[in-house]
């Protein structure tokens, strides 16, 4: 089989070499991928926005199936374009992708079909929304209703904050059109979990759990990133947690959409938030997540691309979904300065470090190849270390000490991804 991925960070990364463990796949093409995806899969220059271009390049290499790792594409509409000519691609419709793209709608489902969420109102008018925050109780957050990098949920402390961010997302459009629409939600305290789920528009399967660090600095300080490093399985998703969102989310989701004409096929990402009055959805997304993926996959036992397969044909329900029984950390080594303002085009040194090590993973996000054909650093995420261990200290300290072999000018890390496993 010929396989497409369409993305270029640490996520794409992790898809990639799984993809590639599985006997079916001949060749895999990355569109744009990166430095490190080069390695696995011949990187092709086109923008993972330009669906006909890349559907031309399905089509004229003769892909078998095609992987959508990013949101935009997905929200966008990629999968119908690849549909509508005939090609074979894993991943939800626009309409369907709509779970992520839009915050009123699902926020909007939720309410409809008793999925537990937190308290919401939506607001289309900037001065509704401020009058409404006058007397609100706060901490609230004020959520855009589209993409926006991850970037559009804003916890406010008080009436001003709250103010200035309605102004931020609705006046000044930080987000663009992404701001047209807002959601301003009641604030929910608890540990958060991400939980990915394969899709076949019936029936749904969950990954392992994990845990995200998303703050760039130590102790859950500084400002939000893409996620600075997690781990897998979190130790707070109990049984009981599993069992009471099979049968009050993730199912009760699937059904929704499907009443709705949505049939769901892909990656379903359950970012939940376990409250002290039980767990509740904090959002979705229709993608893999991102350093999600980093730890979840290398645990996973299936030939990905049979699970793929069986998604795309309905056919979910006869595959038995595993994972070793072991434990995974990531660690984001990042650009000084991430997620404002840093320099990039350093010499990445160390990498081979890493070749031949049982156990161990060095995922590219923002790499490339400069002139010379040396590995640079090209972003503010810049690699994700991830190590496995019989459990979760083990794979932390294995992924710390991994995180030592690699150098680079500017390199910044958390160090304490994990540490609430200690504390457990
Ligand atoms: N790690 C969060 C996300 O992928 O959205």
């Amino acid at each position: 089989m010929k396989v497409l991925i369409v993305g270029s960070g640490g996520r794409e990364h992790a898809i990639a070499l799984k993809i590639a463990e599985s006997p079916k796949v001949d060749k895999i093409y990355c569109a744009p991928g990166n430095a490190g995806i080069a390695q696995v899969a011949e990187c092709v220059l086109i923008g993972a926005m330009e669906f006909e271009k890349l559907a031309d390049f399905a089509q004229e290499k003769g892909i078998d199936l095609t992987v959508i790792g990013m949101d935009e594409p997905l929200v966008g509409g990629i999968v119908d374009v690849f549909q509508e000519r005939g090609l074979r691609i894993f991943g939800p419709r626009k309409d369907t992708a709509i779970i992520e793209g839009s915050k009123v709608f699902s926020k909007d489902l939720m309410k409809k079909y008793g999925i537990p969420t937190g308290a919401y109102e939506t607001f289309s008018d900037a001065d509704a929304a401020i009058k409404y925050l006058e007397t609100s109780t706060y901490p609230i957050v004020v959520k855009a209703d589209g993409l926006a990098l991850g970037k559009g949920a804003l916890i406010c402390n008080s009436f001003e904050e709250a103010r200035d961010a309605v102004r931020t997302l609705m006046l000044d459009k930080q987000f663009g059109s992404s701001g047209d629409r807002v959601v301003i939600e009641e604030f929910l305290t608890g540990r958060e979990v991400s939980v990915l789920c394969f899709c076949d528009g019936t029936t749904i399967k969950t990954m392992a759990s994990a845990q995200d660090h998303k703050r760039a600095k130590d102790g859950d300080q500084g400002l939000n990133t893409g996620g600075m490093g997690n781990f897998s399985p979190t130790p707070f998703y109990t049984k009981e947690v599993d069992e009471f969102c099979k049968k009050y989310v993730y199912q009760p989701t699937m059904d929704a959409m499907k009443k709705e004409g949505r049939d769901f096929k892909g990656i379903l990402f359950v970012g939940l938030i376990l409250t002290p009055s039980g767990p509740k959805v904090l959002e979705y997304n229709a993608r893999f997540g991102d350093p999600e993926t980093q730890v979840v996959l290398p645990r996973m036992k299936n030939d990905i691309v049979e699970v793929f397969e069986a998604c795309i044909d309905g056919k979910l329900d006869a595959v038995d979904l595993q994972f070793e029984d072991n434990a995974a950390v990531c660690v984001i080594l990042a650009s000084d300065g991430y997620p404002e303002k840093y320099e990039k085009g350093f010499a990445i040194t160390g990498l081979d470090a890493f070749d031949g090590k049982d156990g161990y993973f060095c995922f590219h996000a923002g790499t490339k190849f400069d002139e010379a054909g040396k590995i640079v650093t090209n972003g503010g995420r810049v690699l994700g270390v991830t190590a496995l261990g019989r459990d979760l200290k083990e794979a932390r300290a294995n992924a710390y000490r991994a995180t030592e072999w690699v150098s680079f000018e500017n390199k910044y890390m958390r160090h304490d991804i994990g540490k609430a496993i200690d504390e457990a």
